[in-house]
């Protein structure tokens, strides 16, 4: 079972263990894939984080996050003045860090696939040769003013991403030679992207835009394995990303401090759970902004943050009855130190081994650079970095010290990729793309299915909400709450976004405890597809 936010790459991915591949061999098809049919997030030069489950049950997360190059520094995106310059980490050759994807899919093929490598690239490399079909949702997504906008800043991303002066339309032909080019050399040796042609083209593109990316930052790069996180919520195994990702550790501390409630005596979205659920989620991401970053360079309370005595410290806080003041909740005091867009998939291969993959470009697009001569879109992940202490990134997200840029570190990620185990045995297996929603998604998708005992794809279907501490208000999506509840809400001090708004796109995979039938689930928000047979 696959399932993904496209249809093409879904059926690739199924059709790679029905030759006998697994969820890892399935796995790499689609993340080529998806860079080919969905440029949006699916990428070459971006990176993401890979929570692999082995039949056997032994877990691993593959992080393949973007680092920043050697020339990075603190400050690189402060005027002289000490203000933020506008669009340098998010737009053009300054915003992008080191890509890690092919990086990360060849290590994760070396360490756990079955089928030959060359085999798994081909469905993408003839998709980007022969083209294919765009869907409604490329479109639309194509179509985006801000994207547009940004596009036509660089003539290489416009001249391959349009038609006659206008975005592709749905039921047009996208081919992409330069990029079925960078797949045929990645199908013979993936270091081609790191230290041979493809490599060579892209630097010789971002230096001469002087651009921050050398030889030596790409040849540099490599994966890291990581243990995953663990923890208990009403009696399920909780299985998922350590950092640099932040993902793990808030939805860890959101599921602690939820449970001593009971989320279905008081209802599903009724006033009380979802007062409940925002101030939860207003604590955890206070706690994001301050003591979240790459724990290879900065010291991150990750045992502290996940106990349950300082979730329970930190849910005594909550009154029942009326909101908190996100200027006065702050971070806690954990106990001591100790050492737009995205998008995910999730697969289970025959034999029962699953993998939970979120990669991104960060925003759409990324940085909307695309390096002459390869069709590769590059990455606008160092606005993930803190670009000055207290000032929002594109999210909204105020970011702290333990973020900060250094040479080599790994900008700070909201990326979830969750496993969810029932009696030692994988439940269900869930991530999204949403930046800072990302995490709020997955907690919802949890308890939807543990608290509310929906099924995996109404779990995923249900309208979500969301807070993050700053800015000091509830996202929600249209038709979400009826007129009685957002009253008692705003009675109680919260306060709305404006407008209601897409969160996240979940996709999931689920194991039926009783006949261990596979369940796929994908989001219908930007038109996902799960494929079985
Ligand atoms: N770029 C989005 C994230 O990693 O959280």
């Amino acid at each position: 079972m696959v399932a993904s936010v496209d249809a093409i790459a879904s059926r690739i991915g199924a059709d790679v263990m029905k030759r006998g591949g697994n969820a890892v061999d399935a796995a790499v098809a689609v993340a080529l894939t998806l860079a080919v049919t969905w440029p949006e997030a699916g990428n070459l030069g971006g990176g993401g984080f890979m929570l692999v489950r082995k039949a056997d049950g032994t877990t691993e997360a593959i992080d393949y996050r973007e680092i920043a190059p050697l020339s990075a520094s603190r400050n690189m995106y402060l005027d002289a003045e000490g203000n933020v310059i506008k669009d340098a980490s998010l737009v053009g050759y300054k915003a992008i860090a080191v890509p890690g994807t092919v990086a990360g899919l060849a290590f994760a093929h070396k360490r756990y696939g079955k089928l030959p490598w060359p085999d798994l690239v081909e469905p993408a490399r003839k998709l980007a040769a022969e083209g294919f079909i765009v869907s409604q949702y490329l479109a639309r997504s194509l179509a985006v003013k801000q994207t547009v906008e940004r596009m036509q800043r660089f003539p290489e991303s416009w001249r391959i991403f349009q038609r006659s002066g206008k975005p592709y339309q749905a039921g047009d032909i996208l081919v992409q030679p330069e990029l079925a080019a960078v797949l045929k050399r990645i199908q013979s040796d993936p270091s081609d992207f790191y230290r041979g042609e493809t490599a060579r083209r892209i630097i010789a593109d971002v230096q001469a835009h002087s651009g921050t990316l050398t030889a030596e930052d790409l040849a540099r790069y490599q994966p890291t394995v990581r243990t995953p996180l663990r923890s208990m919520y009403r009696g399920y195994e909780i299985v998922t990303m350590p950092p640099p990702s932040s993902g793990g550790v808030a939805l860890i501390e959101m599921l602690n401090m939820l449970e001593p409630y009971d989320l279905q005596a008081m209802g599903w979205h009724s006033s009380q759970e979802v007062h409940t659920v925002v101030e939860v989620m207003r604590r955890a991401y206070a706690d994001r902004a301050k003591y979240l970053g790459d724990t290879d360079f900065t010291r991150v309370p990750v045992v502290g943050l996940t106990s349950r005595a300082y979730a329970e410290q930190r849910r005594r806080e909550i009154d029942p009855m009326r909101a908190s003041d996100s200027k006065t909740v702050g971070a806690g005091e954990p106990l001591g130190y100790e050492s737009p867009q995205t998008t995910h998939f999730t697969i289970i291969d025959p034999d029962g081994a699953v993998v939970s993959n979120t990669y991104t470009l960060n925003e759409s697009y990324g940085s909307a650079v695309t390096a002459a001569g390869t069709g590769v879109l590059l990455n606008d992940e160092m606005d993930d970095f803190t670009s000055k202490p207290g000032v929002p990134n594109t999210y909204g997200l105020i970011q702290g010290e333990a973020n900060a840029i250094a040479p080599r570190k790994k900008p700070l990620s909201s990326m979830t990729p969750t496993l969810v185990l029932k009696d030692g045995k994988l439940w269900f297996a869930v991530g999204s793309p949403g930046g800072s929603m990302i995490i709020n998604t997955v907690l919802e998708v949890i308890l939807n299915v543990v608290d509310f005992g929906m099924n995996i794809q109404q779990a995923i279907d249900a309208a979500r909400f969301h807070h993050q501490w700053l800015p000091d208000k509830i996202n929600w999506e249209p038709f979400e709450f009826s007129r009685d509840t957002s009253d008692a809400l705003e009675k109680m001090g919260h306060v709305f976004a404006e407008k209601p708004s897409d969160i996240g796109d979940a996709h999931a995979v689920m194991v039926d405890p009783k006949d261990r039938a596979r369940l796929g689930a994908s989001d219908p928000r930007r038109g996902g597809v799960a494929v079985g047979w």
